[in-house]
């Protein structure tokens, strides 16, 4: 398809690129802004490993065309900490609490997850391990156990209501 300019906000920063619309976000995300955290599992919607936040809502980007990013705003894992906690060296409450609870192994599919999950955190800060389960069931880990994956998104929710 023929190239076009599209203009959105990445992670709080408006950019512009030159592309093809119909490649896929991911693709962009990955090749154009050297955004690694995204990663590329089946390219086909079935894994999560790419899951990104689009206008507030988890996605898979490797399902997004480029073209349907226009004018909207884009959140990837660079972007959930916020510049000033990053410069302090901090990690987000949920980054913390997947250390902790031994959530992440090979840590494939960690930035997904904590895209899933910081998009549920955000309309519900004190979900029920039922509720989390719903919301990372598009998220497939081989490795970790989803336990310590829940117990882990529990435990920020608890933090990031003043519980912890
Ligand atoms: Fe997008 Fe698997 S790479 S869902
Ligand atoms: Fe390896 Fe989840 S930690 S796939």
């Amino acid at each position: 398809m023929q190239e076009q300019v599209i203009n959105f906000d990445l992670n709080d920063e408006p950019v512009s690129i030159y592309a093809d619309p119909s490649l896929s976000l991911l693709k962009i995300l990955r090749d154009r802004f050297n955004l690694l955290g995204t990663k590329e599992g089946c390219g086909r919607g079935d894994c999560g490993v790419c899951t990104v936040l689009l206008d507030g809502k988890a996605v898979n980007s490797c399902l997004i065309p480029a073209g349907k990013v226009q004018g909207r705003n884009v959140l990837t894992i660079e972007g959930i900490n916020g510049k000033n906690q990053v410069k302090a060296g901090l990690m987000h409450p949920l980054q913390q609490a997947f250390v902790e609870k031994g959530a992440v192994q090979c840590g494939f599919c960690t930035p997904g997850m904590i895209m899933s999950a910081w998009a549920l955190l955000q309309k519900n800060p004190a979900p029920s391990t039922e509720e989390i389960r719903e919301a990372i069931s598009g998220n497939l880990c081989r490795c970790s156990g989803y336990k310590q994956i829940e117990e882990a998104i529990l435990q920020a929710a608890k933090v990031m209501t003043g519980q912890l």
